[in-house]
């Protein structure tokens, strides 16, 4: 016998079905759901709407003279003056020795795993974006999952160890929603079973470990530029390379591995940042300082008004933070999809991120089952945080989440 979900309103009821009529209830709870998404995604869409994130638009007319620019050199992709310019400031601002720019943070990735030849199976967490294991999986690599801290919500190292086998060449953990993983422990693991070891850093723009960068951590770091990231390039990202020779190879795994006019020395990808992405990036770059200052309010003002019933992200003191995401996890699921169901009404879209677990995925091979990531996913909502987002909404947000916790009924 199977316990099904039969609906995600108010509250939610487990029902005892035979399998046929599983099957018939699930395709519609599908269908449904499908619907429900998609009508959502209008109402997001909409003007008034509040999303977890807003993308940040620069200055109009500063982005287009970077456009004159492009029209005037006519070089719009393969290391254009653009893409060098913005590598050169994000060199500095992030004080890391190299850069090397890319189309996203999944090519990012992909290519830090064909750089460290990765083989066989990868030790990672299952509390993450899908883009985390989907690389893996479309390098031909296996992901182990080993599970989280229910407390920082990145992988534990304490998982690790018993996950490691002679097939295992490498441990890829997030620093999830920018706060540090335990990284010595981490490093000491792999150092004494020589695996190396790859930051999925995606969310850590701006944030220090032990007063350097956190990017220069591990054998590599790979980050996002996506439109949702607090810096971003529209889409975009990067990976963080100390060596400088094997920084040149990741730049020619980036343009297909070629390396001379006329050679061709590595495997590589098509994984080019444009010349209009660097503009963007270029722009934003500007106006970082308030966009990092702003998150920092909006943080502020939650974590003062919430609840204590509320869960918020155990942070690692040995980092600082860059505020990108505001995470609660609820006493329970029925909870947390209350409190999501009744901002929807209120045309306030928080995200269920991460959800699911990727240890549910029923496209990936798994070995073992993460209880902890499982829990925390089925309870945790990221609730909105973009600059110019205003007190009021922030506070009628937390009035709804703190009613609804500190309700004893449901
Ligand atoms: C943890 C994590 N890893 C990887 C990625 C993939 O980055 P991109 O969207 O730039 O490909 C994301 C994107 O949100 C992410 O959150």
């Amino acid at each position: 016998m199977i316990h099904f979900i039969s609906t995600v309103s108010k509250y939610y009821y487990i029902t005892i079905l035979e399998p046929k009529k599983i099957m018939k209830i699930k395709n519609q709870y599908m269908k449904n759901n499908n619907e429900n998404y998609l009508k959502q995604q209008s109402h997001m869409r909409s003007e008034t709407a509040i999303n977890v994130t807003k993308t940040w638009m620069p200055d109009k007319d500063k982005y287009k003279s970077y456009v004159d620019k492009i029209y005037e050199t006519g070089w719009v992709t393969s290391y254009s003056p653009l893409v060098q310019e913005l590598e050169k400031r994000l060199t500095a601002y992030l004080n890391v020795k190299n850069i090397v720019l890319v189309s996203s943070g999944t090519a990012a990735l992909e290519i830090a795993y064909k750089l460290l030849k990765l083989k066989g199976e990868v030790i990672t967490t299952p509390f993450s974006f899908i883009a985390t294991t989907s690389s893996l999986v479309n390098s031909g690599l296996k992901p182990i999952y080993a599970d989280i801290d229910p407390q920082t919500f990145n992988m534990d190292p304490e998982n690790i160890e018993a996950l490691i086998t002679e097939k295992t060449s490498a441990i890829v953990p997030v620093h999830v929603f920018g706060n540090a993983c335990e990284m010595d422990s981490v490093e000491a693991i792999a150092k004494k079973h020589d695996l190396k070891v790859i930051y999925d850093a995606a969310h850590t723009f701006d944030v220090d470990y032990e007063g350097e960068s956190i990017l220069k951590c591990g054998d590599v770091s790979v980050i996002s530029f996506q439109a949702t990231k607090l810096f971003h390039t529209i889409e975009g990202g990067a990976i963080i390379i100390e060596d400088d020779d094997m920084a040149n190879e990741a730049k020619m795994l980036s343009n297909f591995g070629i390396n001379g006019s006329e050679s061709i020395g590595y495997l590589g990808m098509n994984a080019k940042m444009n010349e209009f992405q660097a503009a963007m990036g270029l722009c934003v770059l500007d106006d970082i300082e308030y966009i990092l200052q702003e998150r920092k309010r909006i943080s502020m003002l939650y974590k003062d008004h919430l609840s204590e019933k509320v869960q918020l992200q155990k942070q690692n003191v040995k980092s600082t933070k860059n505020y990108s995401y505001v995470p609660i996890v609820l006493p329970s699921e029925e909870k947390c999809l209350e409190i999501q169901h009744t901002l929807n009404e209120h045309n306030i879209y928080p995200r269920r991120y991460f959800y699911p677990s990727l240890d549910t995925l029923d496209f990936i091979e798994i070995e073992n089952e993460c209880a902890v990531s499982r829990s925390i996913s089925s309870r945790i909502l990221c609730l909105p945080i973009y600059p110019g987002l205003e007190e009021k909404i922030i506070m009628d947000i937390v009035q709804v989440v703190n009613s609804i916790v500190n309700d004893e009924e449901c």
